[in-house]
């Protein structure tokens, strides 16, 4: 028998998202399954145009279409345009399993510091050759000169963001300090999946509040350091259907690098930052593309799992 429409929602909410906001509503039409934004969730501080909104839904719809094909469906998507929804219509086909389906409840955003190993050249190969969506294109970056271009832009975006009150407040707004927190929402960034220690909610917010910028800043270089390489996804335009691709590409690479044992973060610092986000462009010659998300990847343990609503929760 096919899979359960809702079972096939499940596998999309287990995808990557901006601060685990979980910033979707999922349809059950008669062929087909709606992924809606939920605006409610958004984030107007570090995400003022919904771009990083979108990517997530692109996330979720391919987790979708890997789970859809997994378990017998073929799909065909709709884009948004003038529409605010993506529109997955799913037909009886036979199943196609493989590993990047597997790989979908193992993936995780794993923000530690790594263990500086490479990644062998046959691996990085597969990584690199993962199949992109017109007009998206990845831009990898593994030679130390590289890494340090980079690690100069997340630097000034931590700068930057941590010394913004009002970033600092939305972040704080969905951190979860401590189990009790996590358990109840169901939503956001619970401590432990960052490799924090629990705590009271006071104290979590003095700490967090008082990070000093360039306390921030020395972290996150501590950590791009550690990794093997980085990975920009860019693409030709900045809009909603641009934006839902950008998403599908970046969850296959990172589905494709946990099929592999390679873990991988944002660092979006030098993107959300408007001012940082065309130097960041220039710096790393992508010509006319616009960098969309910084991700770093490399070898580390696993950490906790982030959490996550019931699709019943998620359901129109
Ligand atoms: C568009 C987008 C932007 C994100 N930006 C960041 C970021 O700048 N820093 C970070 O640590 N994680 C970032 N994340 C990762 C999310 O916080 C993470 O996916 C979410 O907390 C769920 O955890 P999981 O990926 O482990 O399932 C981003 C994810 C998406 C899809």
């Amino acid at each position: 028998m096919l899979t359960d429409l809702r079972e096939l929602i499940r596998y999309a909410t287990l995808a990557a998202n901006g601060h685990n906001t979980q910033p979707w509503k999922f349809a059950i039409r008669q062929d087909a399954v709606e992924i809606h934004p939920d605006y409610s969730r958004r984030l107007p501080v570090v995400d003022p145009e919904n771009r990083e909104l979108w990517i997530s839904l692109g996330c979720a719809l391919e987790n979708l279409l890997v789970a859809a094909r997994a378990t017998g469906y073929s799909a065909e998507v709709t884009y948004p345009d003038g529409a605010n929804v993506i529109r997955v219509r799913l037909a009886p086909d036979t199943p196609q399993a493989g590993p990047l389906f597997d790989a979908i409840p193992r993936r995780q955003t794993t923000r530690s510091v790594y263990d500086g190993r490479a990644v062998p050249s046959a691996d990085l190969d597969r990584v690199q050759s993962v199949p992109l969506e017109p007009g998206v294109t990845l831009r990898f970056l593994v030679t130390p000169a590289e890494m340090e271009t980079v690690l100069a832009y997340v630097n000034a975006g931590n700068l930057q963001q941590y010394a913004d009150k009002a970033f600092v407040a939305e972040l704080i707004h969905w951190l979860r300090f401590n189990k009790r927190e996590a358990m109840t929402r169901l939503d956001g960034l619970y401590s432990r999946c960052s490799s924090n220690p629990e705590a009271p909610r006071w104290l979590g917010r003095m700490v967090v509040g008082g990070t000093k910028p360039q306390e921030q800043a020395d972290a996150d270089a501590k950590k791009l350091r550690s990794s093997s390489g980085a990975v920009v996804v860019a693409s030709v335009t900045d809009d909603r259907a641009a934006w839902v691709r950008t998403g599908q590409v970046y969850e296959r690479l990172a589905l494709q690098m946990t099929a592999l044992d390679i873990k991988s973060a944002l660092l979006n610092q030098p993107i959300e930052v408007a001012a940082l986000r065309g130097q960041f462009q220039s710096a790393l010659g992508l010509g006319a593309s616009l960098p969309q998300l910084l991700v770093r990847f490399g070898y580390a343990s696993d950490l906790p799992r982030s959490l996550r609503r019931p699709v019943a929760q998620v359901l129109i």
